[in-house]
Protein backbone atom coordinates (compact mmCIF):
# COMPACT_ATOMS: atom_id res chain seq x y z
CA UNK A 1 0.00 0.00 0.00
CA UNK A 2 2.53 2.44 0.93
CA UNK A 3 4.74 1.63 -1.58
CA UNK A 4 2.44 2.95 -4.21
CA UNK A 5 2.28 6.28 -2.38
CA UNK A 6 5.79 6.40 -2.10
CA UNK A 7 6.90 5.70 -5.72
CA UNK A 8 4.16 8.38 -6.81
CA UNK A 9 6.12 11.19 -4.48
CA UNK A 10 9.51 9.92 -5.13
CA UNK A 11 9.30 9.76 -8.99
CA UNK A 12 8.41 14.04 -8.97
CA UNK A 13 10.68 14.85 -6.43
CA UNK A 14 13.80 12.94 -8.26
CA UNK A 15 12.66 15.04 -11.48
CA UNK A 16 15.74 17.11 -12.30
CA UNK A 17 14.56 20.92 -11.67
CA UNK A 18 17.01 22.84 -14.49
CA UNK A 19 17.23 26.72 -14.73
CA UNK A 20 14.24 27.66 -17.74
CA UNK A 21 13.24 31.02 -18.77
CA UNK A 22 9.54 30.72 -18.67
CA UNK A 23 8.00 32.85 -21.58
CA UNK A 24 4.99 33.94 -21.25
CA UNK A 25 2.54 34.81 -24.01
CA UNK A 26 -0.66 37.06 -22.81
CA UNK A 27 1.25 38.47 -19.26
CA UNK A 28 -0.81 41.03 -18.98
CA UNK A 29 -3.78 39.17 -19.19
CA UNK A 30 -6.53 37.45 -17.19
CA UNK A 31 -5.12 34.08 -16.35
CA UNK A 32 -1.66 35.35 -15.57
CA UNK A 33 -2.65 37.93 -13.18
CA UNK A 34 -5.38 35.99 -11.17
CA UNK A 35 -3.02 32.72 -11.38
CA UNK A 36 0.33 32.27 -13.08
CA UNK A 37 2.17 35.40 -11.44
CA UNK A 38 1.07 34.36 -8.35
CA UNK A 39 1.76 30.91 -9.03
CA UNK A 40 4.91 31.54 -9.73
CA UNK A 41 5.52 34.10 -6.84
CA UNK A 42 4.19 31.42 -4.78
CA UNK A 43 6.66 28.64 -6.11
CA UNK A 44 9.68 31.63 -4.87
CA UNK A 45 8.17 32.05 -1.43
CA UNK A 46 8.29 27.87 -1.04
CA UNK A 47 11.95 27.75 -2.88
CA UNK A 48 10.82 25.73 -5.62
CA UNK A 49 12.26 27.31 -8.53
CA UNK A 50 14.93 26.79 -9.49
CA UNK A 51 17.91 28.93 -9.38
CA UNK A 52 18.55 31.32 -12.46
CA UNK A 53 15.11 30.74 -13.52
CA UNK A 54 13.62 33.89 -15.65
CA UNK A 55 10.52 35.23 -16.17
CA UNK A 56 9.86 36.67 -19.58
CA UNK A 57 6.93 38.06 -19.61
CA UNK A 58 5.07 39.01 -23.31
CA UNK A 59 2.63 41.63 -24.00
CA UNK A 60 1.19 43.88 -26.32
CA UNK A 61 1.45 46.95 -24.06
CA UNK A 62 4.86 49.10 -24.65
CA UNK A 63 5.55 48.71 -20.16
CA UNK A 64 9.00 49.58 -19.50
CA UNK A 65 10.54 47.00 -16.63
CA UNK A 66 10.02 49.21 -13.68
CA UNK A 67 6.06 49.74 -14.84
CA UNK A 68 5.61 45.93 -15.24
CA UNK A 69 7.49 45.37 -12.24
CA UNK A 70 4.61 47.42 -10.19
CA UNK A 71 1.79 46.47 -12.18
CA UNK A 72 3.46 42.36 -11.05
CA UNK A 73 3.65 44.00 -7.51
CA UNK A 74 -0.11 44.58 -7.79
CA UNK A 75 -1.11 41.35 -8.94
CA UNK A 76 0.77 39.85 -6.09
CA UNK A 77 -0.97 42.21 -3.36
CA UNK A 78 -4.40 41.46 -4.52
CA UNK A 79 -3.09 37.35 -4.46
CA UNK A 80 -0.18 36.35 -1.89
CA UNK A 81 -1.30 34.30 0.66
CA UNK A 82 -0.43 35.61 3.43
CA UNK A 83 -0.06 39.84 1.88
CA UNK A 84 2.97 40.13 -0.07
CA UNK A 85 6.97 39.31 1.51
CA UNK A 86 8.33 42.34 0.50
CA UNK A 87 11.77 40.18 0.83
CA UNK A 88 10.79 37.51 -1.13
CA UNK A 89 9.01 40.09 -4.02
CA UNK A 90 12.87 41.56 -4.52
CA UNK A 91 13.98 38.02 -4.92
CA UNK A 92 11.44 37.09 -7.53
CA UNK A 93 11.78 40.85 -9.26
CA UNK A 94 15.82 39.64 -10.54
CA UNK A 95 13.37 36.97 -12.70
CA UNK A 96 11.11 39.14 -14.41
CA UNK A 97 11.57 40.61 -17.29
CA UNK A 98 8.94 42.20 -20.23
CA UNK A 99 9.25 41.61 -23.23
CA UNK A 100 6.67 43.99 -25.82
CA UNK A 101 5.68 42.74 -28.87
CA UNK A 102 2.54 41.63 -31.38
CA UNK A 103 2.27 38.02 -31.77
CA UNK A 104 1.13 38.28 -35.09
CA UNK A 105 4.95 40.17 -36.32
CA UNK A 106 7.25 37.13 -37.37
CA UNK A 107 10.07 40.05 -36.42
CA UNK A 108 9.00 39.87 -32.58
CA UNK A 109 10.27 36.42 -32.55
CA UNK A 110 13.30 36.85 -33.95
CA UNK A 111 13.86 39.71 -31.38
CA UNK A 112 12.96 37.31 -28.52
CA UNK A 113 15.65 34.54 -30.43
CA UNK A 114 18.27 37.20 -30.24
CA UNK A 115 17.39 38.14 -26.78
CA UNK A 116 17.84 34.52 -25.06
CA UNK A 117 20.34 33.53 -27.16
CA UNK A 118 22.73 36.70 -26.48
CA UNK A 119 21.63 37.53 -23.06
CA UNK A 120 23.57 34.76 -20.55
CA UNK A 121 20.90 35.92 -18.36
CA UNK A 122 18.27 33.38 -20.10
CA UNK A 123 18.75 29.79 -19.54
CA UNK A 124 18.96 27.87 -22.86
CA UNK A 125 16.12 25.65 -21.46
CA UNK A 126 12.71 27.47 -22.58
CA UNK A 127 9.09 26.71 -21.88
CA UNK A 128 6.70 28.76 -23.65
CA UNK A 129 3.22 29.68 -21.71
CA UNK A 130 0.50 30.06 -24.11
CA UNK A 131 -1.97 32.29 -21.97
CA UNK A 132 -3.39 33.72 -25.50
CA UNK A 133 -7.04 33.04 -27.08
CA UNK A 134 -6.81 29.33 -28.22
CA UNK A 135 -7.16 31.12 -31.92
CA UNK A 136 -3.12 32.52 -31.62
CA UNK A 137 -1.91 29.06 -30.76
CA UNK A 138 -1.16 27.98 -34.26
CA UNK A 139 0.71 31.18 -35.22
CA UNK A 140 2.72 31.51 -32.38
CA UNK A 141 3.96 28.00 -32.45
CA UNK A 142 4.56 28.08 -36.43
CA UNK A 143 6.40 31.76 -35.45
CA UNK A 144 8.46 30.05 -33.05
CA UNK A 145 9.40 27.52 -35.29
CA UNK A 146 10.15 29.83 -38.08
CA UNK A 147 12.51 31.69 -36.05
CA UNK A 148 14.21 28.79 -34.66
CA UNK A 149 13.17 28.86 -31.52
CA UNK A 150 11.68 25.25 -30.60
CA UNK A 151 15.69 24.44 -31.72
CA UNK A 152 16.80 22.13 -29.27
CA UNK A 153 20.69 22.21 -29.35
CA UNK A 154 21.00 23.90 -26.58
CA UNK A 155 18.45 22.86 -24.09
CA UNK A 156 14.60 21.42 -24.12
CA UNK A 157 11.92 23.41 -25.41
CA UNK A 158 8.20 22.78 -24.49
CA UNK A 159 5.25 24.78 -25.02
CA UNK A 160 2.04 24.83 -22.49
CA UNK A 161 -1.25 25.07 -24.18
CA UNK A 162 -4.49 26.45 -21.95
CA UNK A 163 -7.60 25.28 -22.83
CA UNK A 164 -9.75 24.82 -24.68
CA UNK A 165 -8.02 22.56 -26.58
CA UNK A 166 -10.41 22.83 -29.77
CA UNK A 167 -14.40 24.20 -30.34
CA UNK A 168 -15.02 20.84 -31.07
CA UNK A 169 -13.71 17.67 -32.33
CA UNK A 170 -13.00 18.93 -36.48
CA UNK A 171 -11.03 21.76 -34.72
CA UNK A 172 -9.27 19.55 -31.85
CA UNK A 173 -7.78 17.81 -34.99
CA UNK A 174 -6.64 20.63 -36.76
CA UNK A 175 -5.39 22.20 -34.13
CA UNK A 176 -3.70 18.52 -33.16
CA UNK A 177 -2.36 18.48 -37.02
CA UNK A 178 -0.78 22.26 -37.15
CA UNK A 179 1.07 21.70 -33.53
CA UNK A 180 2.26 17.99 -34.47
CA UNK A 181 4.18 19.78 -37.70
CA UNK A 182 6.52 21.98 -35.14
CA UNK A 183 6.13 19.71 -31.83
CA UNK A 184 6.58 16.93 -30.72
CA UNK A 185 3.87 14.84 -28.57
CA UNK A 186 6.49 15.56 -25.52
CA UNK A 187 6.91 18.76 -26.07
CA UNK A 188 3.16 20.24 -25.84
CA UNK A 189 1.83 20.33 -22.17
CA UNK A 190 -1.99 20.27 -22.55
CA UNK A 191 -3.34 22.03 -18.98
CA UNK A 192 -6.37 20.66 -17.38
CA UNK A 193 -5.50 22.76 -14.05
CA UNK A 194 -8.01 20.01 -12.30
CA UNK A 195 -5.64 17.77 -12.32
CA UNK A 196 -3.13 19.91 -10.71
CA UNK A 197 -5.72 20.37 -7.51
CA UNK A 198 -4.32 18.28 -4.56
CA UNK A 199 -8.15 16.30 -3.39
CA UNK A 200 -8.08 15.24 -7.51
CA UNK A 201 -4.35 13.79 -7.12
CA UNK A 202 -5.84 12.02 -3.72
CA UNK A 203 -8.16 10.06 -6.13
CA UNK A 204 -5.41 7.76 -7.54
CA UNK A 205 -3.85 7.69 -3.61
CA UNK A 206 -7.09 7.10 -2.10
CA UNK A 207 -7.92 4.56 -4.37
CA UNK A 208 -4.76 2.81 -5.24
CA UNK A 209 -2.88 3.40 -1.86
CA UNK A 210 -5.67 1.90 0.31
CA UNK A 211 -6.44 -1.91 -0.66
CA UNK A 212 -10.04 -1.77 1.47
CA UNK A 213 -12.42 0.13 -1.34
CA UNK A 214 -10.86 -2.09 -4.65
CA UNK A 215 -13.42 -4.80 -4.03
CA UNK A 216 -15.97 -2.25 -3.73
CA UNK A 217 -15.02 -0.12 -6.32
CA UNK A 218 -17.18 -1.81 -9.30
CA UNK A 219 -20.72 -2.56 -10.51
CA UNK A 220 -21.21 -5.14 -7.76
CA UNK A 221 -21.51 -2.37 -5.30
CA UNK A 222 -21.75 1.09 -6.28
CA UNK A 223 -25.18 2.24 -7.87
CA UNK A 224 -24.26 5.21 -9.10
CA UNK A 225 -21.48 8.11 -9.38
CA UNK A 226 -22.17 12.07 -8.95
CA UNK A 227 -19.46 14.67 -10.27
CA UNK A 228 -20.83 18.12 -9.65
CA UNK A 229 -19.10 21.20 -10.57
CA UNK A 230 -21.14 23.99 -8.88
CA UNK A 231 -20.49 27.73 -8.82
CA UNK A 232 -21.93 30.69 -7.85
CA UNK A 233 -20.43 33.26 -10.02
CA UNK A 234 -22.10 34.02 -13.15
CA UNK A 235 -20.55 34.49 -16.59
CA UNK A 236 -18.69 38.11 -15.65
CA UNK A 237 -16.61 39.40 -17.96
CA UNK A 238 -16.10 36.37 -20.21
CA UNK A 239 -19.28 36.13 -22.13
CA UNK A 240 -17.09 36.95 -25.64
CA UNK A 241 -15.72 33.11 -24.46
CA UNK A 242 -18.41 31.87 -22.68
CA UNK A 243 -21.34 32.48 -24.97
CA UNK A 244 -19.57 31.01 -27.69
CA UNK A 245 -18.51 27.94 -25.05
CA UNK A 246 -21.37 27.21 -23.02
CA UNK A 247 -20.96 24.55 -19.76
CA UNK A 248 -20.25 21.24 -21.92
CA UNK A 249 -17.01 22.85 -23.43
CA UNK A 250 -16.16 24.55 -20.98
CA UNK A 251 -16.72 22.42 -17.87
CA UNK A 252 -17.74 18.17 -18.87
CA UNK A 253 -15.46 18.17 -22.04
CA UNK A 254 -12.58 19.02 -19.90
CA UNK A 255 -12.58 18.85 -16.24
CA UNK A 256 -15.16 16.62 -15.25
CA UNK A 257 -14.51 13.90 -17.85
CA UNK A 258 -11.14 13.91 -16.58
CA UNK A 259 -12.19 13.44 -13.28
CA UNK A 260 -14.55 10.79 -14.11
CA UNK A 261 -11.58 8.90 -15.93
CA UNK A 262 -9.65 9.16 -12.49
CA UNK A 263 -12.86 7.48 -10.32
CA UNK A 264 -12.75 4.42 -13.36
CA UNK A 265 -10.00 4.06 -14.05
CA UNK A 266 -8.36 0.49 -14.04
CA UNK A 267 -4.88 0.64 -11.61
CA UNK A 268 -2.31 1.81 -13.39
CA UNK A 269 1.08 -0.35 -14.50
CA UNK A 270 2.58 2.74 -12.72
CA UNK A 271 1.91 6.25 -11.57
CA UNK A 272 4.63 7.30 -14.82
CA UNK A 273 2.93 9.55 -17.16
CA UNK A 274 2.41 7.44 -20.04
CA UNK A 275 0.89 4.47 -17.64
CA UNK A 276 -1.54 6.69 -16.23
CA UNK A 277 -2.60 8.50 -19.66
CA UNK A 278 -3.11 5.06 -21.21
CA UNK A 279 -5.59 4.11 -18.65
CA UNK A 280 -7.23 7.24 -18.72
CA UNK A 281 -7.64 6.67 -22.43
CA UNK A 282 -9.12 3.03 -22.17
CA UNK A 283 -12.13 4.74 -19.87
CA UNK A 284 -13.08 7.23 -22.42
CA UNK A 285 -12.91 4.78 -24.79
CA UNK A 286 -15.54 2.90 -22.98
CA UNK A 287 -17.94 5.27 -22.76
CA UNK A 288 -20.77 4.56 -24.66
CA UNK A 289 -21.94 7.21 -27.48
CA UNK A 290 -25.10 8.76 -26.78
CA UNK A 291 -27.31 8.44 -30.21
CA UNK A 292 -29.24 11.46 -31.03
CA UNK A 293 -32.56 9.95 -29.94
CA UNK A 294 -31.18 9.75 -26.43
CA UNK A 295 -29.45 13.01 -25.73
CA UNK A 296 -33.02 14.35 -24.45
CA UNK A 297 -32.84 11.48 -22.05
CA UNK A 298 -29.25 11.09 -21.21
CA UNK A 299 -28.43 15.56 -21.18
CA UNK A 300 -30.07 18.54 -19.78
CA UNK A 301 -28.91 22.32 -20.35
CA UNK A 302 -30.25 25.61 -19.06
CA UNK A 303 -29.45 28.66 -18.44
CA UNK A 304 -29.80 31.20 -15.13
CA UNK A 305 -32.22 33.59 -14.57
CA UNK A 306 -32.24 36.81 -12.64
CA UNK A 307 -33.07 36.02 -9.49
CA UNK A 308 -31.55 36.54 -5.42
CA UNK A 309 -28.21 34.78 -4.78
CA UNK A 310 -26.85 34.82 -1.60
CA UNK A 311 -29.11 37.80 -0.59
CA UNK A 312 -27.84 39.83 -3.80
CA UNK A 313 -30.10 40.64 -6.56
CA UNK A 314 -28.28 39.39 -9.93
CA UNK A 315 -29.10 39.40 -13.43
CA UNK A 316 -30.00 36.96 -15.61
CA UNK A 317 -27.73 35.20 -17.99
CA UNK A 318 -29.24 37.07 -20.83
CA UNK A 319 -28.54 40.57 -19.96
CA UNK A 320 -25.14 39.98 -18.62
CA UNK A 321 -22.55 42.54 -20.51
CA UNK A 322 -22.13 41.18 -24.41
CA UNK A 323 -24.56 37.73 -24.06
CA UNK A 324 -26.48 38.43 -27.31
CA UNK A 325 -30.35 38.84 -25.80
CA UNK A 326 -31.33 35.59 -27.90
CA UNK A 327 -28.18 33.32 -26.66
CA UNK A 328 -29.17 29.83 -25.97
CA UNK A 329 -25.94 28.82 -24.75
CA UNK A 330 -26.39 26.65 -21.57
CA UNK A 331 -24.84 27.76 -18.29
CA UNK A 332 -26.10 24.30 -16.65
CA UNK A 333 -24.98 21.65 -18.04
CA UNK A 334 -25.86 17.73 -16.96
CA UNK A 335 -25.35 14.05 -18.75
CA UNK A 336 -25.54 10.60 -17.83
CA UNK A 337 -22.50 8.25 -19.31
CA UNK A 338 -22.41 4.54 -18.78
CA UNK A 339 -18.82 3.49 -18.87
CA UNK A 340 -19.27 -0.24 -21.46
CA UNK A 341 -16.20 -2.24 -19.33
CA UNK A 342 -16.51 -5.09 -17.44
CA UNK A 343 -16.43 -2.92 -13.80
CA UNK A 344 -18.59 -0.61 -14.82
CA UNK A 345 -20.85 -2.17 -16.71
CA UNK A 346 -24.57 -0.49 -15.94
CA UNK A 347 -23.44 1.77 -13.25
CA UNK A 348 -24.52 6.08 -14.26
CA UNK A 349 -22.34 8.19 -14.04
CA UNK A 350 -23.65 11.75 -13.73
CA UNK A 351 -21.75 14.70 -14.24
CA UNK A 352 -23.27 18.53 -13.90
CA UNK A 353 -22.13 21.85 -13.48
CA UNK A 354 -23.50 25.09 -13.35
CA UNK A 355 -22.56 28.67 -13.45
CA UNK A 356 -24.97 30.78 -10.50
CA UNK A 357 -25.66 27.82 -8.46
CA UNK A 358 -27.05 28.02 -4.93
CA UNK A 359 -23.34 27.23 -3.54
CA UNK A 360 -19.56 26.87 -4.92
CA UNK A 361 -18.16 23.39 -4.59
CA UNK A 362 -16.70 20.71 -6.55
CA UNK A 363 -17.65 16.95 -5.46
CA UNK A 364 -17.61 13.77 -6.33
CA UNK A 365 -19.96 11.54 -5.20
CA UNK A 366 -19.98 7.68 -4.80
CA UNK A 367 -23.71 6.44 -4.12
CA UNK A 368 -23.32 2.32 -2.88
CA UNK A 369 -26.22 -0.14 -3.34
CA UNK A 370 -28.54 -0.83 -0.53
CA UNK A 371 -27.71 -4.12 1.23
CA UNK A 372 -29.95 -6.76 -0.18
CA UNK A 373 -31.98 -6.94 3.48
CA UNK A 374 -33.68 -4.00 4.87
CA UNK A 375 -33.40 -5.18 8.81
CA UNK A 376 -33.77 -1.58 10.13
CA UNK A 377 -35.87 0.17 8.34
CA UNK A 378 -38.97 0.30 10.64
CA UNK A 379 -39.67 4.23 9.99
CA UNK A 380 -38.13 5.18 6.93
CA UNK A 381 -36.09 4.16 4.10
CA UNK A 382 -32.84 3.04 4.72
CA UNK A 383 -29.94 5.41 4.06
CA UNK A 384 -27.61 4.01 1.32
CA UNK A 385 -23.73 4.66 2.01
CA UNK A 386 -21.67 7.37 0.45
CA UNK A 387 -18.31 7.95 -0.64
CA UNK A 388 -17.88 12.02 -0.53
CA UNK A 389 -14.51 13.41 -2.25
CA UNK A 390 -14.57 17.53 -1.94
CA UNK A 391 -12.33 19.02 -4.17
CA UNK A 392 -13.13 22.74 -3.28
CA UNK A 393 -13.74 24.52 -1.38
CA UNK A 394 -13.47 21.79 1.39
CA UNK A 395 -10.97 18.90 0.94
CA UNK A 396 -12.03 15.90 2.38
CA UNK A 397 -13.06 12.20 2.23
CA UNK A 398 -15.97 11.42 3.74
CA UNK A 399 -17.65 7.52 4.33
CA UNK A 400 -21.32 8.04 4.96
CA UNK A 401 -22.95 5.25 7.20
CA UNK A 402 -26.02 3.79 9.13
CA UNK A 403 -25.35 3.72 12.75
CA UNK A 404 -28.41 3.39 15.29
CA UNK A 405 -29.49 6.81 16.99
CA UNK A 406 -28.93 6.55 20.81
CA UNK A 407 -32.08 5.71 22.80
CA UNK A 408 -34.36 2.95 23.46
CA UNK A 409 -35.48 2.37 19.95
CA UNK A 410 -33.91 0.81 17.31
CA UNK A 411 -34.03 4.11 14.73
CA UNK A 412 -30.85 4.41 12.82
CA UNK A 413 -29.33 7.61 11.14
CA UNK A 414 -26.79 8.45 8.81
CA UNK A 415 -23.43 8.85 9.88
CA UNK A 416 -20.36 11.21 8.64
CA UNK A 417 -16.94 9.66 8.95
CA UNK A 418 -14.97 12.68 8.12
CA UNK A 419 -11.34 12.60 6.64
CA UNK A 420 -10.39 15.64 6.17
CA UNK A 421 -6.67 15.24 5.43
CA UNK A 422 -5.09 18.91 5.97
CA UNK A 423 -3.50 19.97 8.81
CA UNK A 424 -4.33 23.54 10.34
CA UNK A 425 -0.56 24.62 9.07
CA UNK A 426 -0.84 23.00 5.35
CA UNK A 427 -2.30 25.66 3.03
CA UNK A 428 -3.95 24.69 0.18
CA UNK A 429 -2.08 25.38 -2.98
CA UNK A 430 -3.35 26.44 -6.16
CA UNK A 431 -3.22 23.64 -9.21
CA UNK A 432 -1.26 26.22 -11.35
CA UNK A 433 1.68 26.10 -9.05
CA UNK A 434 2.41 22.30 -8.68
CA UNK A 435 1.94 22.17 -13.32
CA UNK A 436 3.97 25.41 -13.37
CA UNK A 437 6.82 23.35 -11.66
CA UNK A 438 6.21 20.09 -13.51
CA UNK A 439 6.62 21.44 -17.05
CA UNK A 440 10.10 22.53 -15.57
CA UNK A 441 10.86 19.05 -14.34
CA UNK A 442 9.65 17.82 -17.72
CA UNK A 443 6.85 15.68 -15.73
CA UNK A 444 3.59 15.05 -17.95
CA UNK A 445 1.50 12.88 -15.84
CA UNK A 446 -0.88 16.14 -14.86
CA UNK A 447 -1.16 17.19 -18.56
CA UNK A 448 -2.97 15.81 -21.48
CA UNK A 449 -2.23 13.73 -24.08
CA UNK A 450 -3.76 14.38 -26.94
CA UNK A 451 -6.19 11.04 -27.44
CA UNK A 452 -7.25 12.11 -24.23
CA UNK A 453 -8.74 15.73 -25.90
CA UNK A 454 -9.65 13.35 -29.01
CA UNK A 455 -12.18 11.01 -26.72
CA UNK A 456 -13.22 13.05 -24.37
CA UNK A 457 -14.31 15.75 -27.64
CA UNK A 458 -15.66 12.76 -29.27
CA UNK A 459 -18.47 11.98 -26.52
CA UNK A 460 -19.42 15.76 -26.68
CA UNK A 461 -19.20 16.99 -30.15
CA UNK A 462 -22.81 14.76 -31.22
CA UNK A 463 -24.65 16.61 -28.29
CA UNK A 464 -23.24 19.77 -28.74
CA UNK A 465 -24.26 19.43 -32.83
CA UNK A 466 -27.47 18.53 -31.80
CA UNK A 467 -28.16 21.48 -29.18
CA UNK A 468 -26.91 23.97 -31.91
CA UNK A 469 -30.00 22.70 -34.01
CA UNK A 470 -32.08 23.15 -31.16
CA UNK A 471 -32.08 27.19 -31.41
CA UNK A 472 -35.58 27.93 -29.99
CA UNK A 473 -36.15 27.27 -26.62
CA UNK A 474 -33.72 26.77 -23.38
CA UNK A 475 -34.86 25.43 -19.79
CA UNK A 476 -34.27 28.11 -17.40
CA UNK A 477 -33.24 28.14 -13.39
CA UNK A 478 -33.12 30.86 -11.20
CA UNK A 479 -29.31 32.09 -9.87
CA UNK A 480 -29.30 30.52 -6.44
CA UNK A 481 -31.13 27.62 -6.81
CA UNK A 482 -29.77 24.04 -7.28
CA UNK A 483 -30.37 24.20 -11.35
CA UNK A 484 -33.76 23.25 -12.97
CA UNK A 485 -35.54 20.51 -10.97
CA UNK A 486 -36.39 18.68 -15.06
CA UNK A 487 -32.85 17.45 -15.13
CA UNK A 488 -34.17 14.62 -12.58
CA UNK A 489 -35.30 13.28 -15.52
CA UNK A 490 -31.72 11.88 -16.25
CA UNK A 491 -31.46 9.30 -13.33
CA UNK A 492 -32.38 5.75 -13.64
CA UNK A 493 -34.45 5.04 -10.48
CA UNK A 494 -37.11 7.07 -8.22
CA UNK A 495 -34.64 6.90 -5.56
CA UNK A 496 -31.74 8.25 -6.90
CA UNK A 497 -31.50 12.24 -6.14
CA UNK A 498 -28.70 15.07 -7.22
CA UNK A 499 -26.34 14.97 -4.35
CA UNK A 500 -25.95 19.18 -3.59
CA UNK A 501 -23.42 18.72 -0.25
CA UNK A 502 -20.85 16.75 1.69
CA UNK A 503 -22.78 17.03 4.68
CA UNK A 504 -26.53 14.99 4.47
C1 LIG B 1 -12.28 27.14 -16.13
C2 LIG B 1 -13.56 27.56 -16.80
O1 LIG B 1 -11.57 26.22 -16.92
O2 LIG B 1 -12.59 26.55 -14.88
C3 LIG B 1 -14.35 28.50 -15.92
O3 LIG B 1 -13.26 28.17 -18.04
C4 LIG B 1 -14.58 27.89 -14.57
O4 LIG B 1 -15.58 28.87 -16.52
C5 LIG B 1 -13.27 27.41 -13.99
O5 LIG B 1 -15.15 28.88 -13.74
C6 LIG B 1 -13.48 26.65 -12.70
O6 LIG B 1 -12.25 26.38 -12.12
P1 LIG B 1 -12.06 26.39 -10.56
O7 LIG B 1 -10.63 26.01 -10.36
O8 LIG B 1 -12.39 27.76 -10.09
O9 LIG B 1 -13.02 25.36 -10.06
Amino acid sequence: MKSVKIQLITDKMTMIKEPCTYVIFGATGNLSRLKLMPALYHLEVAGHLPEGTMILATGRRSWHREQFLSEVKNMLIAKARNGLDENVFEQFKQRLYYFQGDLTEPNMYIAMRELINNDPIFPQNVAFYMSIRPAEFGTVVQNLSDSGLLDEEQGWRRVVVEKPYGYDLESARALHQRLSCYLREDQIYRIDHYLGKGTVQNVLVFRFANLMLEPLWNRNYIDHVQITHSETLGVGSRADYYDGAGAMRDMIQSHLLQLLTLVAMEPPVSMEAEALRDEKVKVLKSIRPIPQNAIHTQTFRAQYEASILQGQKVKGYLQEDKVPKDSVTETYAAIKLFIDNWRWAGVPFYLRTGKRLAKAQSIISICFKQPPQQFFRANHIQHPNWILLGIQPTECIIAEMTAKEPGLEMNTRPISLDASFRKDDEVVKEAYEELLLDVIKGDRSLFLRYDEVEYAWQIVDPILRFWATERDYISTYPAGSWGPKESRRLFEKEEQVWRHSLKN
